[in-house]
């Protein structure tokens, strides 16, 4: 009898023979063990994105959602309010110019690569990309330097849940409420000085008149810093891993950066760090012979969706000149990820400095560490070895 646990150690490890099962048997899955419906089929996932009405966000969207964060976040909203906040937050990206962040990017990127020219083997996760990912964030964001290494850890703690109970554990919950008291102090602060970066234009931002209230403009600070910190270095340890195994691909990437941003979108399909986020029903609704009732819960399998034959050709083939159109990698329609050009910006510039110090690489363990998460899907330690 088939199962499908999204919070289960074997999913983690390999999801995506669970994912064509799902795919070819049953595309509207009843899991118990997660007590929500799933879909995986690229289509269907497509749909339930575009039909935000039905598929609502209001009820949370990860698939273990934190406290409080129902209906005050962008992931958490539905429009108007989603779209109100959206604006606001937008606006903020907007006045911060990402554009001028690319060449200190780039720098940031250089700095952190070079140590590795001692190194035989290492850590790709504490050597580099957290390293990276903290600085460059932390210049986008505005966030105060000196906590970096604990605020990454809060914030990985975060979006973990315990596997065997499926919620998630006190130690999680700690985490959360340490992560919001830290972003009040430092949105307290940027009101008080101001400066070009994401919090200060976030916490002022007002169109129209239009303001955010206190609740909102906490838990969206708290939120762009969980995605910030989690989503973009797990996905760049995804990239490594895929850099590491796939070496035709590699070596054309190291020969040819420009070839990193195809590379990019190619991984954001074959393996996105950002796997399955849900959706709760506003009404009855019936999809390939089942009938999914209004308050059910709706897992989005966008790791599933990338992979779906129906869509793309050989999926489970790595192929960095497919440029695959339209891939669930940042989520789609109303939700998709706001964070899309300061992460392909980041992961380009990271890799291409990270290649002309570490050009040929391996990966030295065979089984990975995963990060217990029913949302996200990237290793806590990612050893490479030149060579
Ligand atoms: C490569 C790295 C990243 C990946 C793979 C990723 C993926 C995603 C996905 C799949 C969603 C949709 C969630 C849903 O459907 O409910 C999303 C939403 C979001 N992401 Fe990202 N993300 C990344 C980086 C970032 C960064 C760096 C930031 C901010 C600094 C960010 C901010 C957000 C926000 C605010 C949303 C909510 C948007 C909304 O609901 O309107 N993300 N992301």
């Amino acid at each position: 009898m088939f199962s499908f646990d999204p919070y289960s150690p074997a999913v983690d490890a390999d999801p995506f023979p669970f994912y064509k099962t799902l795919r070819d048997e049953y595309p509207c899955f009843w899991s118990k063990e997660a007590n929500m419906w799933v879909l995986s089929r690229y289509a269907d996932i497509v749909t339930a994105l575009n039909d935000w009405q039905t598929y609502s966000s209001a009820k949370g969207n990860l698939m273990t959602e934190l406290p409080n964060r129902a209906g005050a976040t962008l992931g958490t909203t539905d429009p108007p309010r989603h779209d109100r906040l959206r604006g606001l937050v937008q606006h903020a990206f907007m006045k911060r110019n990402l554009e001028s962040l690319v060449e200190p990017i780039k720098q940031i990127a250089k700095e952190t690569a070079a140590p590795l020219a001692d190194m035989k083997q290492f850590d790709f996760i504490s050597e580099f990309s957290s390293k990276f990912t903290v600085r460059v964030l932390w210049a986008a964001l505005g966030l105060p330097l000196g906590d970096e290494a604990l605020v990454r850890e809060k914030a990985v703690l975060m979006v973990q849940s315990d596997p065997t109970t499926k919620a998630k554990g006190p130690e999680h919950i700690a985490a959360y409420n340490w992560m919001q008291d830290y972003a009040a102090g430092v949105i307290a602060e940027r009101r008080k000085n101001p400066k070009d970066d994401l919090i200060s234009h976030f916490s002022m931002a007002e169109i129209d008149g239009d303001k955010l209230d206190e609740r909102e403009v906490l838990l969206t600070t708290t939120t762009l810093i969980m995605a910030g910190v989690e989503s973009l270095g797990g996905f760049m340890a995804m990239f490594a891993y895929n850099m590491a195994d796939y070496h035709d691909a590699r070596r054309q990437c190291v020969a040819n950066p420009d070839l990193l941003a195809d590379a990019i979108e190619e991984s954001l399909r074959f393996n996105t760090s950002a796997q399955r986020f849900r959706r709760c029903l506003t009404k009855d609704t019936e999809l390939h012979g089942q009938v999914m009732k209004e308050g059910d819960f709706v897992c989005l399998t966008y790791g599933s969706g990338n992979r779906d034959e129906r869509q793309y050709p050989n999926p489970d083939v790595y192929d960095i000149s497919r440029k695959p159109k339209g891939h669930l990698g940042f989520g789609g329609s109303v939700h998709a990820c706001l964070g899309t050009t300061i992460a392909r910006i980041s992961v380009k510039a990271a890799m291409e400095a990270f290649h002309q110090v570490v050009p040929e690489y391996r990966r030295v363990q065979e089984q990975l560490p995963w990060l217990p998460s029913s949302t996200f899907r990237s290793p806590m330690r990612l050893e490479l070895a030149r060579g």
